[in-house]
């Protein structure tokens, strides 16, 4: 049995990944640590709650206590760290948070996995910490870091901090760096299901400066599947880009939202544009795809339509979620864009 801590189990990612686990591996016996912030949700996990591989803990990754009597009570010899601040206008609104969260918590999970001696320690990290690419190219492995807003760089300094503790103490690390994700259970601040709920409620689609930004677009499970395979496979000190080759401009996915709803482009609101605002992400995924022969197996046109679906079936989900805490946020970022 592979008993594993996996921080932020409660959110997007993680959620989908946990459900994802238990679903398919009996080996797998998995403590989800989360501290339940606004983007954590344990509806998200209904169907896993029940499972005798399972345990959640309420807390905080900073909680040294906590965690240091996690990883003992629980005998953890793998860690997944997808706890994480992790939408880029919170960060520009307030940024403190995100370095707490995202440096010093990475930071206290190092420590205690280190004290445990862990098998092996894997980063959920992000494209963004590559910085901005211009209208070619795209980002290897190799691309210099170079983040740009208060987000990408917690979550840079955490990257930097995994590979020093591998270099200094060989602690045996993992980094993965994935593009922009979607799918089922995502929170409602990020642009597919933000664009998806406001059509169906028939609100204005705020789109950022002049819509031509680009992010490249996988499916979570073909996230979570690489996930998955750079756990178990993935060489030790190494960084593995995770991608599907799915480059578009937001405003093309905000027109396809509109035509799958059957919504008019009436809808669209060109609004002003998000400070430090990164022009296009673009990954080059053929270092995991060549050496541990991952593959995205979702097309775009047909997950999109699922996870527009999705939206559509599970309003209870969403609808909780956007009268609560939510419009307050939505306020503040929205109301004077214009
Ligand atoms: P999310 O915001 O949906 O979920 C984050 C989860 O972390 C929530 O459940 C929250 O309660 C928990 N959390 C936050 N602070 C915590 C703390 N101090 N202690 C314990 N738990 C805490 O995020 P997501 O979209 O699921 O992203 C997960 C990870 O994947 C993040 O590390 C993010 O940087 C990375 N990532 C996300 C994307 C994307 O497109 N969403 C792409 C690449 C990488
Ligand atoms: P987002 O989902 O926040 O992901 P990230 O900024 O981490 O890539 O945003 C994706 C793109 O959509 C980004 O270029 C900003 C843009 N965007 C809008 O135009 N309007 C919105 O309301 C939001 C949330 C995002």
């Amino acid at each position: 049995m592979k008993k594993i801590l996996v921080t932020g189990g409660a959110g997007f990612i993680g959620s989908n990944f946990i459900n994802h686990i238990l679903k398919n591996r009996d080996d797998y016996f998995i403590v989800n640590l989360d501290k339940l912030t606004y983007a954590g949700n344990l509806e998200n996990l209904k169907e896993s709650e029940n499972n005798p591989n399972y345990v959640f803990v309420k807390g905080d990754i900073q909680n040294n206590e906590l965690v240091n009597y996690i990883f003992e009570k629980y005998q953890i010899k793998y860690v997944i760290n997808f706890a994480a601040e992790s939408h880029v206008d919170r960060s520009i609104l307030g940024a403190e948070v995100f370095y707490r969260t995202n440096v010093i918590g990475t930071n206290v999970l190092l420590e205690a996995a280190k004290r445990f001696e862990v098998e092996r320690f894997l980063q959920i990290s992000t494209d963004e910490v590559y910085g901005s690419l211009g209208p070619t190219g795209l980002f290897t492995e190799s691309t210099p870091i170079s983040p740009n807003s208060p987000y990408s760089s917690s979550k840079a300094a955490a990257d930097l901090m995994v590979q020093a503790y591998h270099h200094t103490y060989g602690m045996p690390t993992l980094i993965t760096r994935c593009s922009n994700n979607y799918g089922p259970y995502q929170f409602p601040e990020k642009l597919i299901p933000l664009m998806i709920i406001n059509s169906i409620n028939n609100k204005k689609l705020p789109v950022y400066g002049d819509g031509l930004n680009v992010r490249d677009w996988i499916y979570v499970i073909d996230h979570n599947r690489a996930v998955e395979l750079v756990l178990e496979k993935g060489k030790i000190g190494e960084v593995y880009n995770i991608g599907a080759s799915n480059e578009m401009k937001n405003i093309e996915i905000v027109k396809l939202i509109l035509k799958h709803l059957n919504k008019s482009e009436d809808l669209i609101e060109y609004v002003k544009d998000r400070p430090g605002h990164d022009r296009r992400y673009a990954i080059d995924s053929s270092k995991i795809q060549n050496e541990l022969g991952w593959k995205p197996q979702f097309s775009f046109e047909s997950a999109i339509q699922y996870t527009i679906d999705w939206y559509l079936n599970n309003r209870q989900w969403w609808e909780r979620i956007i009268s609560g805490d939510y419009i307050k946020y939505y306020n503040e970022q929205y109301l004077n864009r214009k």
